[in-house]
């Protein structure tokens, strides 16, 4: 190379290494940030989080909020938010579902499965209605409300006494009459079993129906 082109060569080099400087820093700092896209929304605030963070736990309840709420206040409150739907006395209105009755039905040809039939867990029934209930306005119920609706829900069902009070330490300590209907693990064999994948067969192939054959959508053996 020359000496007078070696120059602008130079600074060209120099050009494009300042341009993929350019590039990589702000590629560098997202990669600081964690955020691969920053472009695309924004990180949610710590206030958000807690607004959807309402999830309760069915086993031990954790999660519930504090407060509590009796079978007696329940059902003003059922009659009110809940009852149009599942029926003053969860019996369903219409074709909405119903939430009581069902016992012993799970094993049945007709197996209607309802709070009372079905569910393994009282915490959960307090998170379903906290999140999905009323079914046009969810997530509107206050937590002693909520407890409320529960309890009364589960004396319904013949699960607590009318005069139960329920809390966040109480409610987990309900015991639902499905609690052992379920099986933890996937009783399938079939899900478990370690395919085959070599030497799967301990014998020669056998024709058992020359069906085909006779279709005439197998080609003949060399000796035919
Ligand atoms: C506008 C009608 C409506 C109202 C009012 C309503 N629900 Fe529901 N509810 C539904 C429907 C529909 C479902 C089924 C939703 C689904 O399967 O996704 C349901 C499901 C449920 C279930 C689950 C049933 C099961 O075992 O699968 C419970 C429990 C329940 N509602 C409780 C309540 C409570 C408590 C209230 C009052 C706070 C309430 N609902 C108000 C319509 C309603």
């Amino acid at each position: 190379m020359s000496r007078s082109l070696e120059r602008p060569a130079l600074a060209f080099v120099a050009l494009a290494l300042a341009a993929l400087a350019l590039l990589a820093a702000p590629a560098a700092a997202q990669q600081k940030q964690g955020r691969k896209f920053p472009e695309l929304g924004r990180a949610a605030t710590a206030a958000e989080i807690k607004g959807w963070d309402i999830d309760v736990r069915g086993d031990d309840g954790k999660g519930l909020p504090k407060g509590k709420g009796s079978a007696k206040d329940g059902e003003e409150l059922y009659a009110q938010h809940c009852a149009a739907c599942h029926g003053v006395f969860g019996e369903g209105e219409g074709r909405w579902p119903e939430i009581i009755g069902g016992k012993g039905t799970l094993t049945s040809a007709d197996p209607r499965k309802t709070v009372g039939s079905y569910w393994p867990y009282a915490p959960t029934l307090f998170d379903y209605v906290r999140r999905a209930m009323p079914f046009t306005m969810p997530n509107s119920l206050t937590a002693d409300e909520t407890y409320a609706i529960v309890a009364y829900v589960l004396s319904i069902n013949d699960i607590v006494p009318d005069t139960a009070v329920l809390d966040e330490t109480s409610l987990p300590k309900v015991r639902m009459p499905n609690r052992d209907g379920f099986l933890v693990g996937d009783p399938r064999p079939d899900v478990k079993a370690e395919p085959c994948m070599t030497k799967c067969r301990s014998e020669a192939p056998r024709v058992t129906s020359d069906l085909a054959q006779r279709l005439g959508v197998t080609p003949g053996r060399p000796s035919e």
